[in-house]
C-alpha cells in the first residue's frame, strides 16, 4: 500500500498533523524516506522549519510548513484545503492530539474545549476531506491515531477527556474503514500504548512517578511498527499489543453487545412485564 504511485510514478504528497515533534516527526521522516513530498503541520514554525531543512537535506523530497492551530476551525480549514486543492495529496496522517493528566472536575473549561477540538473535530473534518479527495481517485491512505487508552478507564490515571477523545477516534475509524471498502481506499487505525514523547511533559506526566521502562516504547519503534503494519495491510496496527486475538475478541464482543443493545421489550430484569 505504501508503493501506490500516480501513472508518472510519484508516490504524491503526504500531509502530517502534529510533525513538529514525538510520533508526528518521525512519520514524516520515515514517510520522506519512502519517498514522499510532505506537509508538516503545527503550531511551532521554528520546529517545523528545521525538521523540513533537515528532511530535504537527507531524502530527495520536497518539506513544505503549514503553521495551524488545529484547535481553531481556521487552522483546521488551512489543512482542509491543503488537502482538497492538491491532487498530489495520497496520505494524510492525523496524529496531532495532547493530552492533559487531570481529573474532569480539574480540568479548566477551556482544556476540555481545546482538547475535544484537536483530537476530535479537527480530526474529524480532515478525515473527511482526504477521504472526499481519496474516494474521487479511488486511491489514498488515512491514518487516524488513537491510543490503547480509549479502551478502558485507567485505574489510577485522571485522563478522562483524553481517554474518551481517543475512543471517539477508535470508533469513528472503524466506521471510516466500512465506509471505504471497495474504493481502493485505505483507512488505518493506529493505537500506540506509552511512547516516549513531548506529550508526556504536555500533560503533565513530568511531575509523575516516571513510567516503567517496560512498558514505555521509543518513538521509532513505535513509527517503524506502523509502518511495518501497514505494509501488511493490517487495518488495526497496535504496536505494542502481542496479542492481537485480544482485538479480535473486543471487536466480536462488541459487535454481539450492538446487536443486543435493539429490542423493543425491556429486559426481564426491570420487572415491567408480569
Ligand atoms: N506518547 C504516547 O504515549 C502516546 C500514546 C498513545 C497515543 N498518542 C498519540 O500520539 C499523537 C502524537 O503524540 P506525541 O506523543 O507524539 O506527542 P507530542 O510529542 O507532544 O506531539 C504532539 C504534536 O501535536 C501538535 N499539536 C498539539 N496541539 C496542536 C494544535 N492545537 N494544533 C496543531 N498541532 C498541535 C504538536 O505541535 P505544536 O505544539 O508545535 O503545535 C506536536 O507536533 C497524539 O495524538 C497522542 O494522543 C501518544
Amino acid at each position: 500500500m505504501l508503493k501506490e504511485t500516480d501513472l508518472s510514478g510519484n508516490l504524491g504528497t503526504a500531509i502530517v498533523t502534529g510533525a513538529s515533534s514525538g510520533i508526528g516527526k518521525l512519520f514524516a521522516d520515515r514517510l520522506a524516506a519512502r519517498g514522499y513530498d510532505v506537509v508538516l503541520v503545527a503550531r511551532r514554525e521554528d520546529r517545523l522549519r528545521a525538521i523540513a531543512a533537515d528532511l530535504e537535506g537527507r531524502f530527495p523530497v520536497r518539506a513544505e510548513v503549514l503553521v495551524a492551530d488545529l484547535s481553531d476551525p481556521a487552522g483546521v480549514a488551512a489543512v482542509s484545503e491543503r488537502i482538497t486543492g492538491d491532487p498530489s495529496v495520497s496520505f494524510l496522517v492525523n496524529n496531532a492530539g495532547y493530552s492533559t493528566i487531570k481529573t474532569l472536575v480539574e480540568t479548566p473549561d477551556d482544556v476540555i474545549a481545546n482538547m475535544i477540538a484537536l483530537n476530535v473535530t479537527a480530526l474529524t473534518t480532515l478525515s473527511k476531506a482526504a477521504l472526499v479527495r481519496f474516494t474521487e481517485k479511488g486511491a489514498g491512505t488515512l491514518i487516524n491515531i488513537g491510543s490503547g487508552a480509549g479502551f478502558a478507564p485507567f485505574p489510577g490515571i485522571g485522563i478522562p477527556v483524553y481517554a474518551s477523545t481517543k475512543a471517539y477516534v477508535y470508533l469513528l475509524t472503524k466506521y471510516l474503514q466500512n465506509e471505504v471498502e471497495g474504493t481502493g481506499v485505505n483507512v488505518r487505525l493506529v493505537l500506540p500504548g506509552a511512547v516516549v514523547s513531548e506529550g508526556w511533559d504536555v500533560a503533565g506526566g513530568a511531575e509523575l512517578e516516571p513510567l516503567p521502562d517496560a512498558i514505555v516504547m521509543t518513538t521509532e519503534d513505535c513509527v517503524d511498527s506502523v509502518m511495518a503494519g501497514l505494509e501488511q495491510g493490517e487495518p488495526v496496527i497496535a504496536p505494542s499489543l502481542a496479542d492481537t486475538s485480544l482485538l479480535e475478541a473486543y471487536d466480536g464482543a462488541s459487535g454481539t453487545l450492538l446487536q443486543s443493545m435493539f429490542n423493543a421489550e425491556p429486559a426481564a430484569r426491570y420487572g415491567l412485564r408480569k
